[in-house]
């Protein structure tokens, strides 16, 4: 897929981007929090324990987590493929820099973890998307993911979510 501005890269993530990952979940805290709910003030101050065990996911092939890097080396979107070893469970997630919104960021982000995914083995990835959010409806559309129906809010939730699917 082409790549939506130059210099960007798909990465695993991993210690070395401990800085960056920071930078980009404090800058864009109040935007996330707005959009999908807040990481609350322990994500925080355990931010090297958390940084850790994602590192350990990836290592040990339990989850795709990967990063989205400009030409500065800055972190400006999230996408994380979890349980990829149970190959028809696997969970997709994803997030972007509200600066950088609406430039092709999520949509060609996730296009590329899910070509990892498929070099891992993974087989059906399943996404919710809450009804309130149709830029993130369309980033799935985008990406072939098919409407399942009402589904479960994430813990916490209040928002009504719908189910999608893609079988790889
Ligand atoms: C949802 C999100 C990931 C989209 O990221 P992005 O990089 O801006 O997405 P893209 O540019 O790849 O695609 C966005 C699409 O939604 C469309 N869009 C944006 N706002 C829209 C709106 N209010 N109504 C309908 N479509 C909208 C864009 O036009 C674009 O579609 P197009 O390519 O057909 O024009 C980003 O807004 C975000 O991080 N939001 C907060 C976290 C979140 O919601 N994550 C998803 C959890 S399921």
């Amino acid at each position: 897929m082409t790549e939506p501005t130059g210099g960007l890269r798909l990465e695993l993530l991993s210690l070395r981007h401990r800085r960056a990952l920071e930078v980009f979940e404090r800058v864009n805290r109040e935007f996330f929090a707005r959009h999908i709910g807040d990481r609350g003030d322990d994500f925080f101050t355990r931010f090297d324990v958390h940084l850790a065990e994602r590192v350990a996911e990836n290592t040990s092939g339990r989850s795709l987590l990967c990063v989205v890097t400009d030409a500065s080396g800055e972190i400006v979107a999230r996408v994380n493929l979890l349980d990829i070893d149970q190959p028809e469970q696997t969970e997709l997630g994803y997030r972007v820099a509200e600066r950088a919104q609406g430039r092709g960021i999520a949509t060609w982000g996730v296009t590329c973890a899910l070509d990892l995914a498929v070099g891992r083995g993974v087989r059906r990835v399943h996404a919710k998307v809450a009804t309130t959010n149709p830029a993130s409806r369309r980033v799935l559309e985008h990406c072939g993911f098919a409407l399942v129906g009402p589904t479960d809010p994430p813990a916490g939730s209040p928002k009504s979510f719908l189910g999608c699917r893609r079988d790889l």
